[in-house]
């Protein structure tokens, strides 16, 4: 046992040494990209596994049409990007191919079908590896059901927290394992920035700081900490604490839950909190996900790969609402806020009360036919 703790004490002082030199590497700020006054914008497309290519396949049809004119004149283009699946990643060892890298870092945006993640073994999520490599630190969920009174911003720190070394924890074999938690100064700043900014920008008044400081009391206590000297910039929006585990009965308590606007979060916390609340929506089908860098941005569904759904043969009846908000955050973002609108407007209207809905099982429209309804909402001929 003393050769395996002398070994472990080796692996860890490794990874403090890289943790420091990673949050050393981070105060080194870059500037967000001006996408208003980009040239050209490359968005790359990668279908996933699973439902991923069924969803995509919309989602492309969609983006194609919303972008015929951005595309026509060369401004924009869509670009596959292949190599993402998970039968290539494991026949290279790799959460994320080289070759789907090096096409990822020549696009600015990308949209993403869900990727299988397998659980044990040492392969990362690519996920995880993508948020990662491309500094994808905010992770942006939005929640809305208008009938409500419920719009809340979820801003999910991407980056670190129990991610970060999530598949390199220690192991006494037979005996302990530890995973590891870490929360940096400028990793907690950062996103901090980003809900703050999003709060003024959209006029929302309030910030929830969500941790469970009271016992994690370094890394929730540091982040919740830097998250109210952040706000001191900010006079004109209330931030205030609250723990995960009541913040959790919050949003299924009707009375109460109509207060919150945007909710700060470290990365696990958020991972959890954002599932519940797109539950509350009307599913996870239902939810998009923007992670964002200030070089690089992903979008994606909120949900994973569905493989139950693939054994079922239920993979045709897969919802594609959630990469379709997904897009719709990704036009936004690349300041084509008139076609994000159209988007937005089909979307509601042929997810109306009273229209057919994707279940997601055979009582309900398959994956193509929603789509067919949305490009005709799109061309303004419902
Ligand atoms: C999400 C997913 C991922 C996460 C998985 C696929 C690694 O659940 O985007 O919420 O845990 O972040
Ligand atoms: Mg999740």
């Amino acid at each position: 046992m003393e050769t395996a703790i002398k070994a472990a004490v080796a692996q860890y002082e490794a990874l403090l040494r890289e943790q420091y030199a990673r949050a050393e590497k981070m105060k080194q700020a870059s500037p967000a990209t001006d996408f208003a006054s980009k040239q050209k914008i490359v968005i790359g497309l990668c279908d996933g596994d699973g439902i991923g290519p069924i969803i995509m396949k919309e989602a492309k049809r969609a983006a194609a049409l919303l972008l015929r004119d951005e595309i026509g004149c060369g401004r924009v283009e869509l670009r596959e990007i292949p190599g993402l699946t998970i039968e290539r990643r494991l026949a290279c060892g790799q959460a994320l191919p080289p070759e789907t890298l090096e096409a990822m870092y020549a696009c600015d945006v990308i949209l993403k079908g869900p990727t299988t993640t397998p659980k044990g073994g040492s392969l990362e999520s690519a996920n995880v590896a993508l948020r990662r490599e491309l500094d994808l630190y905010a992770n942006l969920r939005p929640v809305s059901v208008p009938q409500e009174g419920i719009d809340w911003a979820f801003f999910r720190e991407n980056t670190e927290g129990e991610y970060v070394l999530g598949s390199r924890g220690i192991e006494l074999p037979e005996t302990l394992a530890m995973d590891f938690k870490v929360t940096t100064v400028p990793g907690c700043r950062r996103i901090a920035r980003a809900a703050f900014e999003y709060a003024r920008a959209n006029g929302k008044t309030r910030v929830a700081i969500v941790t469970k400081a009271n016992i994690m009391k370094k890394t929730d206590g540091l982040f919740s900490a830097l998250c109210h000297e952040v706000a001191a910039d900010y006079p004109d929006i209330t931030a205030e604490d609250w723990y995960i585990d009541i913040m959790c009965a919050n949003l299924v308590n009707p009375a109460v839950r109509g207060q919150f606007e945007v909710i700060l979060l470290p990365n696990l916390y958020g991972d959890i909190i954002t599932d519940e609340a797109a539950q509350i929506q009307g599913g996870v089908g239902t939810a998009g996900s923007a992670n964002i860098g200030d070089r690089y941005a992903m979008f994606e569904a909120i949900h994973g790969s569905a493989p139950r759904m693939i054994e079922q043969g239920l993979g045709a009846y897969a919802n594609p609402e959630s990469i379709l908000r997904a897009l719709e955050m990704l036009l936004r973002h690349i300041a084509l806020p008139a076609q994000a609108g159209r988007l937005a407007a089909a979307l509601s209207a042929c997810t109306a009360e009273g229209q057919p809905r994707v279940t997601g099982d055979r009582d309900g429209l398959t994956c193509a036919a929603f789509g067919d309804r949305l490009l005709a909402a799109l061309e303004g001929a419902t």
